[in-house]
């Protein structure tokens, strides 16, 4: 993120997923247009919990069920959570339960606090209590994963607005 993102973003997110090759960086350009939508400036990563796959561009397979919901890929390259991830992000979102656990136990204690589930977002009625990890499943379960973080994302946004005032 450079200076003048720095200074005029409303808050910072983070997605985590754990190879940041499929969830993650999908809620990333996902998010990024809902926020665009709603005119709301923030600053958005993504991560993983595991280094297996850093500096590889998304799964085709991922990009491709993101091409078909019509969303661009934005160049981004899969990294690994850090700990100081914890100070420099408003919101940490993992995307399923153990995300969630290693994502707490790889941070500061004094910032798990900034540790919200994806799962908050979920429409109403929604009986998934995680975004499913695809990487072992086909197209249908891509689709899936983008479609679920399509309709959580406006939810997203306008909670994580409310949370900074
Ligand atoms: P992601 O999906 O956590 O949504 O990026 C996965 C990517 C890679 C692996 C598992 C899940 N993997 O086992 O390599």
């Amino acid at each position: 993120m450079n200076d003048r993102q720095e200074n005029s973003h409303s808050f910072s997110l983070l997605f985590v997923c754990l190879g940041n090759i499929c969830r993650s960086p999908s809620a990333e350009i996902i998010c990024r247009a809902a926020l665009k939508r709603a005119g709301i400036r923030a600053v958005v990563d993504s991560c993983g919990t595991a280094n297996y796959h850093v500096g590889s561009r998304p799964d085709r397979r991922m990009l491709a069920a993101l091409k078909r919901a019509g969303y661009a890929y934005d160049g981004h390259r899969a990294r690994v959570l850090l700990r100081e991830d914890g100070e420099r992000f408003d919101f940490i979102i993992p995307q399923d339960e153990e995300n969630e656990r290693e994502v707490r136990r790889i941070i500061s204690p004094s910032a798990r606090a900034r540790v919200l589930p994806m799962r908050l977002w979920f429409p109403t009625g929604c009986k998934r209590r995680a975004v499913p990890d695809p990487y072992y499943g086909g197209n249908q379960d891509f689709d899936e994963v983008v479609t679920l973080l399509a309709e959580s994302m406006p939810a997203l946004v306008q909670d994580l607005r409310g949370r900074v005032g």
